[in-house]
């Protein structure tokens, strides 16, 4: 059997299992969508969202990039958060990162990584830079590493509080609160590192006033 056949196998058997425990649980879960959390991650395979928080098919909605960005003309990124916070009424919007993110190592380096990558990694610099004088303090390679994690997931969630779609929920619906998370690949632990409670007043520069 190929690795990608045992995947298809592995689906079957747990699919079956599912429905031993509960002969209704598919046909429950078909006609119902939820979930109380929007959930934005790293891709990072050793992050997997519901995993790590014990939930099930139904609890969290998931968007998941490189580091995870929250890039205010990422289509993709701004249709999830739409849909999570005006139809599925989420009250909750976790940016998760986690300790020892790839893509924030890559932004620490000089290389060119060609492409779209660039781009993408341009968005993390661009964090490095705001937060310069403390990341360049920190002498250990792999502290100054982890504390990019964290101003990172910091700074993404300030993104968020920069779109309409959030101040237009706070400002009629008092939720979503924004949480900014850390997850440890070595302890399996998360970190609270930044939290914005529905109707956090930001930067005026970026708070819409006809909402
Ligand atoms: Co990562």
């Amino acid at each position: 059997m190929t690795p990608y056949e045992k995947l298809l196998e592995e689906n079957k058997a747990w699919a079956g299992e599912m429905i031993d425990e509960d002969p209704d649980y598919f046909n429950r879960l078909a006609h119902l969508q939820t979930p109380e959390f929007l959930w934005i991650g790293c891709s990072d395979s050793r992050v997997p969202a519901d995993k790590i928080t014990g939930t099930q098919p139904g609890e969290i909605f998931v968007h998941r990039n490189i580091a995870n960005m929250v890039v205010h003309t990422d289509v993709n990124l701004l249709s999830v958060l739409d849909y999570a916070v005006n139809h599925l009424k989420v009250k909750h919007v976790i940016v998760c990162g986690h300790y020892g993110c790839g893509g924030i190592k890559a932004a620490m380096t000089n290389h060119d990584y060609q492409h779209v990558l660039n781009m993408w990694l341009r968005n993390i610099k661009d964090v490095y830079s705001m937060y310069r004088k403390e990341l360049n303090e920190i002498k250990n390679e792999e502290q100054r590493t982890d504390r990019l994690v964290e101003l990172n997931v910091k700074e993404q969630v300030m993104h968020l509080a920069q779109t309409a779609i959030i101040q237009r929920a706070w400002a009629h619906e008092q939720r979503p609160h924004l949480h900014g998370w850390v997850y440890g690949l070595k302890d399996g632990l998360i970190k609270s590192v930044f939290e914005m409670p529905a109707g956090t007043h930001i930067d005026n520069l970026y708070e819409y006033d006809n909402l």
